[in-house]
C-alpha cells in the first residue's frame, strides 16, 4: 500500500505520522510546495521507526513523480481558516490549489482513492472529483467523522461516561449548515434524548457546529489538526484493511435524500474500493430539510467555481 499526503502542514504531517505509527502503509510520501518542510518532517518521522517500531518507507518531496502509483492520496494542501474567517472565504484560493494538486496527482497515479480534507470541504471534494475524472466512489471528503467525534466528545464530557459507548450521527456539509442528527445519537444504544434535557442537547449541537471555530479562537493562528488527522486515519484504516466501517463522509449523491450530484456528508460503507455503499436512513422531515438545504449551499458554491475548475 502506497499512501501520499499532499500538504505537510499541521493536518498533513499529523496524518502521515499516524498512518506510519499504525503501520497502514508500506510506502508513505509527504509532499508540499515549500522546499525542505516535507523532507525535514518526513525524515524526522522515518527516524521514529526504530523506536516506534515501524518500517514504513517515508519520503518527503516537492516532486509529484515521487507520488507515482499511489493507492490512496490525501489532500490537505491549502490555507487554514484564520479567526473571523469563514470556510467559504477560503473557497476561491483553495479551489485553485486543489485543482492544481489533483491534476498533478492524476499525472502519476492511474486509479487512486482520493480523500479530501482541504476546506471548504464538500466543495473541494467536488473540485477533486471533477478534475480527477475518477468515479464518485473513489473521491471522498473527510468531515463527518470529525464532526461526529466532536459531538461524541461533548456528550461524554456532559454525561461523564466513556467516549467509547457514544455513537453520533452528523450529516450535511462541513460548516454552519451541518446536521447533527439527535435521533440517531446514542450512548450504549440509549437515545441521548432519554439521558439529557432538550436544552442541553441543543447546546451540544451548537458547540459541535462551532467545533472548528472554537479551536481557531484558541489557537489564533491555524486550525484544529489532531482530531482532523485522526479522523482521516480512521477512514484510511477502513479502506486499507477493508474493514467496511460505516462512517459519515462527504460523497457524491445520485438521488439519495432527494439530492443529485452534490458532495455532502452521509453514512457510507468504506472498504478497499472506497465508498462501497451509501446508506439512505430515515430522517425526521426537519433533518431532511436541513440536509437538503446544506446540499443547496454546497451546490451554489460549486457553481461559482465553474470558471476555475473547467
Ligand atoms: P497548514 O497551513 O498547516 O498546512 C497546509 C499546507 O499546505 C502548508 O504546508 C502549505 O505549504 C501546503 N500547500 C499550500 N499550497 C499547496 C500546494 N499548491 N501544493 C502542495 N501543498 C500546498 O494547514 P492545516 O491546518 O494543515 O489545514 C489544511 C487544510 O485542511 C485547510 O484547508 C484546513 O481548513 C483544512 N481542514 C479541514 C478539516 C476538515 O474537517 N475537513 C479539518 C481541519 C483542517
Ligand atoms: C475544523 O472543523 C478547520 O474545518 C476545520 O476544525
Amino acid at each position: 500500500m502506497k499512501i501520499t499526503v499532499i500538504g505537510a502542514g499541521n493536518v498533513g504531517a499529523t496524518t502521515a505520522f499516524r498512518i506510519a505509527d499504525k503501520k497502514l502503509a508500506r510506502e508513505l510520501v509527504l509532499l508540499d510546495v515549500v522546499e525542505g518542510v516535507p523532507q525535514g518532517k518526513g525524515l524526522d518521522m522515518y527516524e521514529t521507526g526504530p523506536v516506534g517500531l515501524f518500517d514504513t518507507k517515508i519520503t518527503g518531496s516537492n516532486d509529484y513523480a515521487d507520488t507515482a502509483n499511489s493507492d490512496i492520496v490525501i489532500i490537505t494542501a491549502g490555507l487554514p481558516r484564520k479567526p473571523g474567517m469563514t470556510r467559504e472565504d477560503l473557497l476561491m484560493k483553495n479551489a485553485g490549489i486543489v485543482k492544481e494538486v489533483t491534476d498533478n496527482i492524476m499525472k502519476h497515479s492511474k486509479n487512486p482513492i482520493i480523500i479530501v480534507v482541504s476546506n471548504p470541504l464538500d466543495i473541494m471534494t467536488h473540485v477533486a472529483w471533477v478534475r480527477s475524472g475518477l468515479p464518485k466512489e473513489r473521491v471522498i471528503g473527510m468531515a463527518g467523522v470529525l464532526d461526529a467525534a466532536r459531538f461524541r466528545s461533548f456528550i461524554a464530557m456532559e454525561l461523564g461516561v466513556s467516549m467509547q459507548d457514544i455513537n453520533a450521527c452528523v450529516l450535511g456539509g462541513h460548516g454552519d449548515s451541518m446536521v447533527p442528527v439527535v435521533k440517531y445519537t446514542t450512548v450504549a444504544g440509549i437515545p441521548i434524548a432519554d439521558l439529557l434535557p432538550a436544552e442541553t442537547i441543543d447546546k451540544l449541537v451548537e458547540r459541535t457546529r462551532n467545533g472548528g471555530a472554537e479551536i481557531v479562537e484558541y489557537l489564533k493562528q491555524g486550525s484544529a489538526f489532531y482530531a482532523p488527522a485522526s479522523s482521516v486515519v480512521e477512514m484510511v484504516e477502513s479502506i486499507v484493511l477493508d474493514r467496511k466501517r460505516v462512517l459519515p463522509c462527504a460523497v457524491g449523491l445520485d438521488g439519495q435524500y432527494g439530492i443529485n450530484g452534490t458532495f455532502v456528508g452521509v453514512p457510507v460503507k468504506l472498504g478497499k474500493n472506497g465508498v462501497e455503499q451509501i446508506y439512505e436512513i430515515n430522517l425526521e422531515q426537519s433533518d431532511l430539510d436541513s440536509l437538503q438545504k446544506s446540499a443547496r449551499i454546497v451546490d451554489e458554491n460549486c457553481k461559482m467555481l465553474d470558471s476555475i475548475i473547467g
